[in-house]
């Protein structure tokens, strides 16, 4: 990746950036305009010629690493975990959700010494549930998941608004993977990605982003690596149209090197069957409220005292707002959890449902949420609509942790995906948002606080596109 080193620039570039990607009540963000369907990049990248391990899925106890256990791991975290049928059309589900249904997040793992692997670097394939090795090596003892992205993919449909959604997913993949490890009972640390280029020597467009310790400690160390295959394009040059993308991705390249990983809660071993069940609702139904018991663990997830602690090296910097529109014994309106440092200071009084809640205002926000997620349905109709904020301050001091809050913001999705699941409700991220004017409507100086990212949670319509198995057998594996 290039970068910015001079640091002026680089947040002059992700301000630019920051300004000319906000959606607006009087225009969409720069985009593409009609969807071309034909040109959609592939969501998977293959690598022909490569050797394929088909992986098993089904349940493997917890236990030490090696080709079962990665396999159930991965499948927990990343794999197909239902399909969505309509007409003709049949679409894996996966455990970790994606703006768009796109997937830009590529994974790469790093094995040494893993039973029934050899040792090497590989690439996961979702679809398939099988990992083909791109390099033998002689690889330092351990497992790593290496993370990148293609942000093509996003920009090919949402134009310039695509490094947001890309790092977004990204960080529902981080959470994603951590989830999938503790429930193997494997300790996830976040490493600095310096050096990963060398490392994954990606295929066009695609750019290394996150490297995962799983259950070991330190970066890999990799030598006399063999490369096989190669690696199929995925629609480079999708982000051409926008210089924009270009530039925020090179004023944000993260650092060498960050903290060591904040002391927290660490991650808190998840059932595997609330994993499987994750997926996004289309619709809500509020005939019923929510019970207000289940809304306080929800937001507890997001708790800073449960921040994730343990391998995230970031002291919580994301707030959350929730609106509040049907939990029994709750009045509706907006409430502010704050999450550290960077918190806005808005005048309330505390909410007992939780213990740091803060009521700012009562009244029927259903309109507003609406309104602010775009017009989108979902905001309104459930039991609450949350909106994800950070202090600009951080990236004003290191434009980087643009990048990085938006990690966060994702990395807080993908819990309240999981807290919603295990409560028996459905959740969906809501990317698309109108960035001044939920600002204003939060109370929020946008030259101090940015608007990273909606979420909605209520009672899930059942969708009658949804089957458990594929249609037809998998692919040629
Ligand atoms: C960062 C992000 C932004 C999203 N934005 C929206 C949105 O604005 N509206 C919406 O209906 N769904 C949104 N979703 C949900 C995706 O459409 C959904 O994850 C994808 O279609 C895959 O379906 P699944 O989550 O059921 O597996 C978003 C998901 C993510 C991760």
């Amino acid at each position: 990746m290039m970068t910015e080193t001079d640091p002026t620039a680089a947040l002059d570039a992700v301000l630019r950036y920051h300004e000319a990607s906000k959606h607006r009540a009087g225009g969409f963000a720069p985009g593409p305009g009609p969807v071309d369907w034909d040109g959609q990049p592939a969501a998977v990248r293959r690598y022909p010629g490569s050797y394929r391990l088909p992986l098993v899925a089904s349940r493997v106890p917890p236990g030490p690493a090696g080709a079962m256990t990665l396999g159930r791991m991965l499948a927990l975290s990343l794999g197909v975990t239902a399909w969505k049928v309509e007409g003709d059309d049949a679409r894996p589900v996966r455990a970790v959700p994606s703006s768009g249904g796109l997937y830009p997040v590529e994974a790469h793992v790093i094995a040494g010494g893993v039973l029934g692997l050899t040792d090497g670097i590989w690439h996961y394939d979702p679809e398939a549930h099988g990992l083909e090795l791109r390099a033998e090596a002689e690889v330092s003892p351990g497992l790593w998941v290496a993370l990148s992205s293609v942000m093509g993919r996003e920009a090919w449909k949402y134009g310039i608004r695509a490094f947001r959604y890309t790092q977004l997913d990204l960080g529902h993949a981080i959470g994603a993977l951590a989830n999938g490890a503790a429930a193997m009972g494997w300790p996830v640390a976040m490493l600095p990605p310096e050096g990963l280029g060398d490392l994954l020597q990606p295929g066009d467009g695609e750019t290394p982003e996150i490297l995962l310790s799983i259950g070991s400690s330190g970066a890999p160390a990799i030598r006399n690596a063999r490369w096989q295959g190669g690696a199929e394009p995925v629609g480079a040059g999708l982000c051409d149209p926008w210089p924009e993308l270009r530039e925020v991705a090179a004023a944000t390249a993260a650092p060498p090197g960050w903290g060591d990983p904040v002391p927290g809660a660490g991650v808190p071993r998840p059932k595997p069957q609330h994993l499987q069940a994750r997926r996004s609702a289309r619709r809500f139904t509020a005939k019923e409220p929510v019970p207000a018991g289940s809304l306080a663990r929800i937001l507890a997830a997001l708790a800073p005292q449960n921040a994730p602690g343990g391998f995230w090296p970031f002291a919580p910097a994301v707030h959350a707002f929730a609106m509040i529109h049907k939990v029994e014994g709750v009045a509706p309106g907006l409430c502010l959890l704050p999450r550290g440092r960077g918190a806005p200071d808005l005048p309330g009084t505390a909410e007992p449902l939780l213990p740091g809640l803060v009521r700012l205002r009562e009244g029927d926000l259903r309109r507003d949420a609406r309104r602010l997620s775009c017009g989108q349905g979902i905001a309104a109709e459930g039991a609450l609509c949350l909106s994800l904020v950070a202090e600009t301050a951080p990236i004003a001091a290191d434009p980087w942790r643009y990048r990085q809050l938006h990690w966060e913001a994702g990395l807080l999705g993908q819990r309240l995906y999981h807290a919603a699941t295990a409560e028996g409700l459905g959740a969906s991220g809501i990317g698309c948002f109108l960035d001044g004017e939920a600002a204003a409507f939060l109370g929020l100086d946008p030259a101090r606080h940015a608007v990273l990212y909606h979420f909605a949670i209520g009672r899930a319509r059942p969708d009658p596109a949804l089957r458990d198995r594929p249609p037809d057998p998998p692919s040629d594996w």
